[in-house]
């Protein structure tokens, strides 16, 4: 196997908690030891219950949190925590919610176009946005709407062509088709497979929905109180699950008709 492209060593993260008077905020712990291996090319999981840090594994991986121990190895080579905003390039973030994510003043085209320019101006943006619409299979006529003109999941869709208009290696992708119908969600899961297949992209993707999972990625790690349970490829777990979490959270799915 190839070497991971993104290696998290003992990962420990801290959010300040309640601020007394004269008193320094006590850290609270959300991420305990984390040790993560993302391959090229890869689809891996992230499970657990709300709260059990999902979010913020994914946006520690980013540099969008503060107060990060432990090391942060992407394609071979250390990173410090205050180094992290330099792989903007390479890791980009996408939330559940597309709507607040893009700037409601702003049409789709502005809004992916402005990122080209930043990150790529060698290239002809405007080929580029046609580019990418076609990519995340969105019609030309959304690029001169406004995100409020769209549907949920063409939203969404344009929330993934505005990341990759940045061309990274590795896309986060938290929760994002969990306010989507099935059938929307099944479409957005196709399209990020093809984006696997054809450009080697890796995805963390986080859920709590294992019915994604199962259908979607490679390997899942299972999730509970900021710690990793359990981890595996999805066979691996679904069949054989070794944690009693595990077991619970996958007793949990309605059985298939
Ligand atoms: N900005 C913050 N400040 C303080 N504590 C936070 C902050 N964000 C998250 N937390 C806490 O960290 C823990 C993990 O939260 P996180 O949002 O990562 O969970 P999650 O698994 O993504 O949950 P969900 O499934 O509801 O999205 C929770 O206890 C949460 O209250
Ligand atoms: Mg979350």
């Amino acid at each position: 196997m190839d070497n991971p492209i993104l290696e998290l060593e003992n990962v420990s993260v801290f959010y300040p908690g309640q601020r007394l008077l004269f008193k320094k905020p006590r850290l609270i712990q959300a991420l305990h030891s984390i040790n993560l291996s993302l391959y090229r090319g890869e689809i891996l999981a992230i499970v657990g219950e709300s709260g059990s840090g999902k979010s913020t594994l994914g946006k520690s991986i980013v540099g969008l949190i503060d107060n990060f121990n432990g090391n942060y190895i992407f394609n071979g080579q250390m990173y410090n925590p205050n180094e992290m905003n330099s792989l903007r390039r390479e890791i980009q973030i996408i939330f559940q919610d597309a709507l607040s994510s893009l700037n409601p003043r702003m049409r789709i085209s502005f809004a992916i176009k402005e990122v080209i320019k930043l990150h790529h101006p060698e290239v002809d943006s405007e080929k580029q946005l046609l580019d990418l619409l076609n990519k995340v299979d969105l019609s030309e006529d959304a690029k001169d709407k406004y995100p409020h003109e769209l549907s949920g999941g063409q939203r969404q869709r344009a929330c993934i062509a505005r990341a990759l208009a940045v061309k990274p290696n590795i896309l986060i992708c938290d929760e994002i088709v969990s306010a989507l119908d099935v059938s929307v969600q099944a479409k957005i899961l196709n399209l990020l497979m093809k984006l696997v297949h054809e450009d080697g992209l890796s995805i963390l993707f986080t859920t709590h929905d294992l019915q994604v999972v199962e259908s979607f990625a490679h390997r899942v790690m299972v999730m509970k109180s900021g710690q990793i349970v359990e981890k595996g490829t999805v066979q691996d777990v679904f069949q054989n699950p070794m944690d009693s979490y595990t077991k619970t959270l996958l007793q949990s799915i309605p059985e298939k008709v």
